[in-house]
């Protein structure tokens, strides 16, 4: 879903005891989950897909009329922040994964090189409007990313926000993506994720199926372990209540765990007071 934003008509961020911290992603994507073996999970973070990819096309382009209105209260609560600082940290040819209304395209720091893909036709279409009316330079195409139409190793960076919720197999796509990144290159995704709080874990849980069929994000993915599951090694993650600023890069240009842990001490999220926020 967009950032509390992007079409995500998340709740506001009622994760308790998650202050906003910048940490290591490092061998702790998501500590063990009580909720895990609920019956009533959604969707476990196997990436197993629940609904048909189809299902999830055919919500974006029914709300894409709507989607840049009703995301709009979660730009102004904190996901316009999070985008920018994402964005600014874009380099080189980039591939952005579900680029949806085209929201992100105004915020690329110049000078990099953007190709832009989306599954639904009406989400792509504002999107291609958008570019135009900004005067924009940028590939946008119709793809999915579980099916990526490009070469191995040729994007310097691959960036997503609020997408691999939606995505129908997660860890399908973000395979595609550790294969399209180059060997030094950078993957930085905006997602949120099933909260870590047992209870809200299942209050999210049991709104998924409704959230998902009127705006199309499911509200319960646990993303961290889907990138890794993917073949991709986070060096860095920025969590504030259920939102993920994840930092990663294919797990062979690694130099180990070490170096990766080392990177990125734990800190406050300082800026980020909005633990109860988007
Ligand atoms: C919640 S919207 C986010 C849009 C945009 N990234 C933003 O931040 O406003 C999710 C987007 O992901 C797209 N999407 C869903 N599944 C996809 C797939 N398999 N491949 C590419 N895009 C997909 C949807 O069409 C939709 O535009």
């Amino acid at each position: 879903m967009g950032e509390p934003d992007a079409g995500h008509p998340e709740p506001a961020d009622l994760e308790a005891g998650d202050p906003g911290v910048v940490d290591s992603g490092v061998g702790h994507p998501e500590p063990a989950d009580p909720g895990a073996g609920d019956p009533g999970v959604a969707r476990p973070a196997d990436g197993a897909p629940g609904r048909s990819q189809e299902t999830v096309t055919a919500v974006y382009d029914r709300v894409s009329r709507f989607y840049d209105l009703y995301d709009a209260p979660m730009e102004v609560m904190g996901g316009r922040r999070r985008r920018e600082r994402l964005l600014n940290r874009v380099r080189g040819r980039t591939l952005e994964i579900g680029v949806g209304t085209g929201r992100n395209l105004g915020l690329y720091p110049p000078g990099v090189q953007i190709v832009g893909i989306d599954v639904s036709a009406g989400m792509l279409e504002r999107a291609r409007r958008r570019a135009r009316d900004q005067g924009l330079d940028v590939d946008l195409r119709l793809a999915d990313v579980q099916e990526l139409p490009f070469d191995d190793d040729s994007f310097d960076t691959v960036i997503a926000t609020c997408v691999f919720c939606s995505v129908a197999d997660p860890v399908a796509g973000l395979r595609e993506v550790a294969r399209v990144v180059r060997p030094d290159g950078q993957v930085l995704l905006l997602e949120h994720v099933r909260p870590r709080n047992r209870l809200m874990g299942w209050v999210f849980d049991r709104l998924t199926p409704l959230v998902s069929r009127l705006f199309g994000p499911e509200i319960n993915r646990r993303t961290e372990e889907n990138v890794t599951a993917a073949g991709l090694e986070i060096v860095d993650v920025r969590r504030s209540g259920i939102w993920r600023e994840i930092t990663a890069r294919p797990r062979s240009s690694a130099s180990g765990g070490d170096e990766a842990g080392g990177s990125a001490g734990a800190s406050d999220d300082s800026d980020d007071s909005d633990g109860a926020g988007t």
